[in-house]
């Protein structure tokens, strides 16, 4: 199994490119279900989950059609709308089909995804939406299997800000006889790129990005072309990696503007950050400060970037809290920082972090997608080599880590 080899104490420096981003993309690729017309989509990152989604969708009877990052999907002889264990099992937003499934074909079996290791992660908000919009959904056999001859439109109320419950919502809502008004609705800007794309498709969508959103049904849905946006989560990956590591960079083909909260945290840290029009430099202190931090949904702190503020706090000056409200299992990764030399204390959803001076390289186990990027930003700054084991979960989220971090000046490399 992967591993990944770090030498730390090389300081970023120079300019990477950022990728589309995954959680734009997963929701956008399972919108072409919807028509019968030919979708075409840019800045689509290579990354193990998009590949898991195109087979998934390819096995529904759906032609497939890759060149680099531009994906082509033709729904129109889509005629298995069965999503199986096999596939969901390694990949939690497959239930992403299931909203579209059963707006287009009337009916869906898809698999349940079971717990991962951040959280139980239940996905009964998905069902109770499409049961008020008159689908028949039972769960049996650890399937859900919906049916409706038309969905109709409704008023949804979600439980807790869920953001691929608005996004299977409000695919399933644009085929629906009616209107459907989602309220509590998640805003982030994943769930904003996911209604641009339907909107130009041909939906009628109003209020995404707020906590109410207004969905017009209509007949049918046409093709277009839509190109993913940058992924903010591998960008505020990186601005940690190069504060951490005292570094200066600039990221192109992103922006700031979906990353408020991030970046206002990085230059408490004292990092100065310039915001250019697709770019942002960000240039470290000597040391930075600690912040900290309560995640929340959008456009509070990520819960994605909790784990990255863990490792940069565990070398900072001073004392860092970090609370996580989104995941109740979410703190895998101090427990492997700590074997790095960090000073962490547990209690709960909260975390203390004390910052030391210096870590120290050692061999730790990856647990999730952010808890990995989080063990790499602490073995770029840790003296020695550190040893990354189980890096399969960085694939699934991280296109071409190696290079661009190698294109930083990072001493990194991948072992078999
Ligand atoms: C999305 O997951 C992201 N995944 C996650 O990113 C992200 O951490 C999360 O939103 C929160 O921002 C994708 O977009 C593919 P939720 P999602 O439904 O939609 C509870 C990454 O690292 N809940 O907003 O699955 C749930 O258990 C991943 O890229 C229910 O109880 O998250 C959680 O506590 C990890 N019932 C909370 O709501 C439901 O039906 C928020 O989860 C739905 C959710």
């Amino acid at each position: 199994m992967d591993k990944l080899l770090i030498e730390g104490g090389a300081r970023l420096s120079g300019e990477i490119a950022i990728s589309g981003a995954k959680n734009a993309a997963l929701p956008i690729l399972c919108a072409a279900l919807l028509t019968r017309e030919p979708v075409t989509f840019t800045n689509v990152p290579q990354l193990k989950d998009i590949g898991t989604l195109l087979k998934l969708i390819g096995q529904m009877g759906v032609k497939v059609a890759r060149e680099g990052d531009t994906v082509t999907l033709d729904a129109s002889a889509l005629d298995n709308p069965v999503a199986p264990y096999e596939m969901v099992k390694t990949m939690r937003a497959s239930i992403l089909v299931l909203g579209p499934l059963v707006a287009r074909c009337g009916e869906a079996r898809v698999s349940l995804p079971g717990g991962c290791a951040i959280g139980a992660r239940p996905v009964d908000q998905h069902i109770k939406g499409l049961q008020a919009m008159g689908a028949q959904v039972t769960v049996e056999h650890g399937y859900v299997h919906a049916q409706v001859p038309r969905l109709r439109g409704a008023r949804l109320f979600t439980d807790m800000v869920t953001v691929t419950g608005t996004e299977n919502l409000m695919m399933a809502a644009c085929l629906a006889d009616g209107e459907t008004i989602i309220e509590n609705a998640a805003r982030e800007p994943e769930v904003v790129d996911l209604a641009n794309c339907l909107v130009a498709m041909g939906a009628r969508i109003s209020g995404a990005g707020t906590d109410v959103i207004r969905i017009r049904g209509v007949e049918s849905l046409s093709g277009t072309t839509h190109r993913i946006m940058p992924d903010r989560i591998e960008t505020g990956t990186y601005l940690c990696a190069a504060a951490a590591t005292g570094g200066e960079i600039r990221l192109s083909g992103t922006s700031s503007c979906y990353l408020d909260s991030v970046v206002d945290k990085l230059m408490d840290a004292g990092c100065d950050i310039v915001s250019e029009r697709d770019a942002i430099r960000l240039k470290a202190p000597e040391r930075l400060t600690s912040v900290s931090i309560r995640t929340a949904p959008y456009p509070a702190f990520p819960t994605d970037m909790q784990a990255q503020f863990m490792a940069i706090n565990a070398v900072a000056g001073g004392t860092a809290v970090i609370r996580e409200t989104i995941f109740e299992n979410r703190f895998m990764h101090a427990v492997e920082l700590q074997r790095l030399g960090a000073d962490i204390r547990i209690d709960g959803n909260t975390a203390v972090v004390q910052g030391v001076a210096q870590l120290q390289g050692a061999t730790v186990m990856a647990t999730d997608l952010r808890a990995s990027a989080s063990l790499v930003i602490a073995g770029l700054v840790a003296e020695g080599e550190t040893t990354i084991e189980r890096i399969y979960h960085l694939d699934r989220g991280y296109e071409h880590l190696e290079e661009k971090l190698a294109a930083l000046g990072a001493r990194v490399r991948r072992l078999a």
